[in-house]
């Protein structure tokens, strides 16, 4: 404030400020600090400055010492008495430096001679030019080009730019500002000075403040896109808030044999406590046993020793299928048969050694359709109609197994980024074996088909770590920072 209050008191009397740096001296400030103020009230138009490149001269710590004691020459010359001098002598009593440099100087100036070892003067006195220069260079004298050139030749003073100022009052002058309010308070009303208030001018480019606002992680992004396609197709959720299931309901129910190496602890999760499940609806337990050990229903059976203990067992479900089963289940005992579209997307657990794809759990989107005489061309139609829904429009179907559907299919998507078919899930129709124990209608058929919500969502962000997308390293910035809205999901 002290800089600026000087600035406009000093051009309310003078027209002009001719020189920044001059100002600034009687100041007392740093020119720094002045230019500060001078920028900003040139930006309000209440000054006008003109800036100027101005060369200062400041003297080096040899012409310093010059500036006091005189230079080298006029000493080497007073040291040279009327009637001359031995030079052995004069190099006794005399500064080496001054010795040198002054004998040189002083015969080149045509002040003195040497010849044969001794000194006379050639003149009577001498004026000592260079440390007036000096001096007069100190105080901000003005000194004649060649003199200036002279003295930066023998390195002692060196020049310096500045840039300087000449300050006019500007078309919005005031000798003294106002502070521009911001607010219009309370304080104000009751004084009543919100009369003579000026407002400072909205910055409509200013940034706004960030939202503190709770953000969606990625993988609950693309769960809620999907779930809204699913939702549109006239599918009902089912509920999957049950991680612990039973082997009963995760593999047998899905006539998957009680062998199959899936159920190995290695890629299986097991509980420990409780360790087994309590309750199975008995009669169906019994259908499903007979249809594993003899068939039935067209089917030949596996044709091996069923054990109850061994469905049983308690674990981390494998696969969502393990609800569908259960909801088909539920569905088989309401009379009379309803058609049915249900979804799920929701996590599942396998014991599987985890890399920068793969983690022992991940999230599983499902969708199921039963009704009479359903087809695979149905099957095609629906899983067609539903990746399209997400941008996926060129999808290519494999023959593939699994034990609970007949055919099965494994879904690829030709990614335009990748330039490639990627597997993007896996299909099929689930088997009598698993429908008719249930009691389903015979003419009914189910289609399903399931996708992990992580490698879409892997795909969209452009992440190449599963580490990065889920678990205790996921970069919170990453989720702060990502867009609220995007378009299209590929
Ligand atoms: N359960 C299968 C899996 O885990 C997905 C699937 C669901 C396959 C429904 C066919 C039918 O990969």
């Amino acid at each position: 404030m002290v800089a600026e209050d000087a600035i406009l008191g000093f051009l309310q009397s003078q027209d002009e400020i001719a020189d920044s740096h001059e100002f600034a001296a009687g100041l007392g400030i740093d020119h720094t600090e002045l230019e500060n103020v001078i920028k900003r009230l040139n930006g309000f138009e209440i000054i006008d400055a003109q800036d100027f490149k101005k060369d200062n001269y400041l003297l080096t710590e040899e012409g310093k010492l010059y500036a006091v004691e005189g230079s080298p020459e006029v000493n080497f010359f007073l040291a040279v008495p009327p009637e001359g001098i031995s030079l052995a002598n004069l190099k006794i009593t005399l500064d080496p430096k001054v010795f040198s440099i002054g004998s040189s100087w002083s015969k080149k100036n045509n002040w003195i001679e040497i010849a044969k070892g001794s000194v006379t003067r050639k003149v009577d006195a001498v004026e000592d030019k260079v440390k007036d220069l000096l001096k007069g260079i100190e105080d901000g004298k003005f000194v004649d080009g060649n003199d200036v050139a002279e003295l930066l030749k023998r390195k002692l003073i060196v020049k310096q730019t500045w840039k300087g100022y000449k300050l006019r009052k500007g078309p919005k002058y005031v000798s003294k500002r106002k502070k521009a309010a911001t607010d219009l308070t309370r304080e104000h009303l009751q004084k009543g000075d919100w009369k003579d208030l000026e407002f400072k001018e909205y910055n409509l480019n200013a940034q706004g403040q960030p939202i503190q606002i709770g953000y969606l992680q990625p993988l609950l992004e693309v769960r809620e896109e999907i779930q809204n396609i699913f939702l549109q197709m006239g599918f009902e959720e089912m509920p999957t808030n049950n991680f612990v299931e039973s082997s009963f309901w995760n593999f047998d129910a899905l006539f998957q044999p009680q062998q199959h190496p899936a159920r190995d602890s290695h890629d299986t999760f097991f509980l420990k406590a409780p360790a087994t499940t309590r309750d199975l609806p008995e009669d169906y337990v019994e259908r499903v046993k007979r249809v594993h050990e003899v068939g039935g229903y067209g089917s030949k059976g596996y044709g091996y020793d069923w054990k109850r203990d061994e469905a049983d067992k308690n674990l981390l479900r494998t696969h969502t299928t393990a609800v569908s089963t259960r909801m088909l289940y539920m569905l088989a005992q309401k009379k009379p048969f309803m058609p049915k579209r249900y979804y799920s997307i929701d996590r599942v657990f396998r014991n599987e050694a985890v890399d920068r794809t793969h983690l022992a759990e991940f999230h599983q989107i499902e969708g199921v359709i039963c009704d009479h005489g359903l087809t695979l061309g149905d099957l095609i139609g629906v899983l067609e109609d539903f990746f399209a829904r997400l941008g996926m429009t060129k999808l290519r179907f494999k023959p593939a197994y699994n034990p609970y559907t007949e055919p099965s299919m494994e879904i690829f998507s030709y990614h335009d980024g990748l330039n490639k078919w990627v597997e993007i899930g896996n299909s099929g129709m689930f088997r009598p074996e698993m429908l008719l124990p249930m009691g389903l209608p015979e003419d009914v058929n189910v289609i399903a088909w399931g996708l992990s919500l992580e490698r879409p969502t892997m795909i969209l962000y452009g992440i190449d770590n599963i580490r990065d997308l889920f678990g205790p390293k996921v970069d919170f910035n990453v989720i702060k920072n990502g867009p609220i809205c995007r378009l299209g999901l590929q």
